[in-house]
């Protein structure tokens, strides 16, 4: 006889994303990736490739976009995203996001947008000065239509995103009490009981909201050429992190236990070891920099190793990893477009523009 099965209750949903605009770097992983890899086991998740949020500052470079769009992937595969648990969806293959957008427009005030302080730091860390296209700021709506789409309980993100976060659950709230007829004392968690169309989602910041560049200063950024980045070759790692300025003359000085290297070794040297290096840093046992930056080489790579090999596989040379890449975001941008075609005839009905409901063919 078969086993009865337990009628299963459906999972909750998670989405998250990001642009592409080059290789990924330690940063990402401590901030955000390392929870996707738990997450994927325990929700249904989407991770989303925006690749149209690449065209707001790069609208002039196309194949770059294309090309960062495919190495991205490669770099999540690489870090354990495994495309049976997870979705790989290709933002400018939902069309409901784009068309989310619109209506979301109407209920975020402009000037909200403007003081966004997420975008704010953009344009001052970008140099866009006041060209920016319309399609900039715009995009932070767009990111909330990313998000609803889905109607995910769950959005893990790195601290920068935080407002962004802000925003989509503003606007979701708006939604849910202008064509809903939620009340606005409704508590958040109830939104959907209510009769709302989107919950409100909750952002999950990552176990190290800022991890410092090698400048030791700045936040680990590509753009900054601070960065470690996850397919860097062993030297490589060893190398940059000889560069960490700490200032230290001696094994015998007092060491900051907060400075750049210090928190290195908190994001990567495991807890009980990180605490007795802190403590002798700090006491300045003759503890050399540079006796710690081999060990947090060493534990570095060994956290890398596994990623290299995982990415070997997709750079080897015949069959290209790119059709491999380009088959994962096709299934799993199939999966996104179910949902997403769902969220938006919600959306419509409770905007009366429920006329008639298509359907959308995917290839
Ligand atoms: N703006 C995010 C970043 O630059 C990427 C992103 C796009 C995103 N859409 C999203 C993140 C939706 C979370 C949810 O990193």
């Amino acid at each position: 006889m078969p086993e009865p099965t337990t009628p299963q209750k459906p999972k909750t949903r998670v989405l998250t994303g990001d642009t592409p605009t080059g290789r990924l770097h330690l940063g990402h992983f401590v901030g955000s990736i390392e929870r996707r890899l738990a997450m994927q086991h325990q929700h249904e998740c989407f991770f989303l490739l925006a690749n149209m949020h690449a065209f707001t500052t790069r609208w002039d470079k196309p194949d770059e976009i294309r090309a960062d769009t495919i190495e991205i992937v490669k770099d999540w595969l690489s870090c354990g995203i495994d495309p049976s648990l997870a979705h790989v969806v290709l933002q400018t293959e939902v069309p409901a996001i784009a068309e989310l957008s619109w209506f979301f427009a109407m209920l975020i005030p402009f000037n909200r947008v403007m003081s966004n302080p997420t975008i704010k730091t953009e344009i001052d860390a970008k140099g866009l000065g006041d060209s920016y296209p319309f399609g900039f700021p715009l995009y932070s709506v767009g990111q909330c239509a990313d998000i609803l789409a889905f109607r995910p309980a769950f959005v893990p993100v790195g601290e920068d995103q935080v407002p962004h976060i802000e925003m989509c659950r503003f606007v979701a709230g708006k939604f849910n009490q202008v064509y809903c007829a939620v009340n606005n004392r409704t508590p958040e968690d109830d939104h959907v009981k209510a009769g709302g169309v989107f919950p409100i989602p909750k952002a999950k910041v990552g176990r190290v909201a800022r991890l410092p560049g090698i400048d030791g200063t700045h936040k680990m950024s590509k753009s900054l050429g601070n960065a470690i980045f996850l397919s860097d070759p062993p030297k490589e790692v060893q190398k940059k992190i000889n560069r960490i300025f700490t200032g230290r003359q001696s094994a015998t000085e007092p060491g900051d236990v907060n400075n750049a290297l210090m928190q290195f070794v908190d994001a990567f040297i495991p807890q009980e070891r990180a605490a007795e290096l802190k403590d002798r840093y700090a006491r300045g046992d003759n503890l050399g920099d540079g006796h710690i930056k081999q060990e947090l080489a060493e534990a570095i790579n060994a956290l890398l190793e596994p990623m290299r090999a995982r990415r070997a596989e997709y750079d080897k040379p015949g069959r290209t990893g790119d059709d491999t890449v380009i088959d994962i975001i096709r299934r799993g941008t199939a999966r996104a477009n179910e949902v997403a075609e769902e969220t938006l005839w919600m959306a419509k009905e409770a905007m009366r523009l429920g006329f008639f409901r298509r359907g959308l063919t995917t290839a």
